[in-house]
């Protein structure tokens, strides 16, 4: 049922602290403009989710097409079992006001303090204020240059698209 809401954009979360760790994540959404709030939602299976309750920060990163192979692996396996961070291309940097890292390759990090968490079936809905971000030239107008290509999951399963730099007006 939930395919309906596709294509959906694509995130990378980070979470932990002496070893941190990557997942993949579709399930984020904007919330609050005023504190600047986000939501995303984590399986509970996820080792992230253990990580994140444990840490109460999580980095939201957003990659670019180029990433996907990455992004892909970080989607497929857990840092429960292996550190991903050493299988992968990604860097983790230091974060502004975070002890949880953020990745250098990624267009932006929206570093996140929980305030709230909310279970929702087999997934809790961790609830963070943005308490400060980093963003890379993708973003240096302070919105998007459409000319990147952000990953965009186009259903469950191993297939994504990207956006385009055509725009319409209503
Ligand atoms: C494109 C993509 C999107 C995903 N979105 C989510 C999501 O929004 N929430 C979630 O809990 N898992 C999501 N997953 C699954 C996790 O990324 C996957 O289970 C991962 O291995 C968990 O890593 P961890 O155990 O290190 O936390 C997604 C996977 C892929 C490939």
């Amino acid at each position: 049922m939930l395919e309906l809401l596709y294509p959906l954009r694509t995130y990378l979360i980070v979470s932990g602290i002496e070893k941190p760790n990557v997942m993949t994540a579709d399930w984020v959404t904007p919330l609050s403009f005023e504190p600047p709030m986000l939501g995303v939602a984590i399986g509970h299976k996820r080792y992230t989710n253990k990580l994140i309750k444990e840490c109460k920060e999580f980095v939201v990163a957003v990659p670019t097409i180029e990433l996907l192979s990455d992004v892909w692996i970080a989607g497929t396996i857990s840092g429960a079992k292996e550190d991903k961070f050493s299988k992968l291309k990604l860097t983790p940097i230091p974060s502004k006001k975070l002890k949880v890292p953020s990745i250098k390759e990624c267009q932006a990090n929206l570093e996140c303090r929980v305030v709230n968490e909310v279970e929702t079936g087999d997934h809790t809905f961790f609830v963070g204020e943005i308490v400060a971000s980093t963003i890379g030239d993708a973003f240096k107008d302070q919105k998007p240059d459409l000319s990147y290509r952000f990953v965009m999951h186009a259903g469950f399963g191993k297939k994504f698209t990207t956006n385009s730099d055509e725009l319409f007006s209503p």
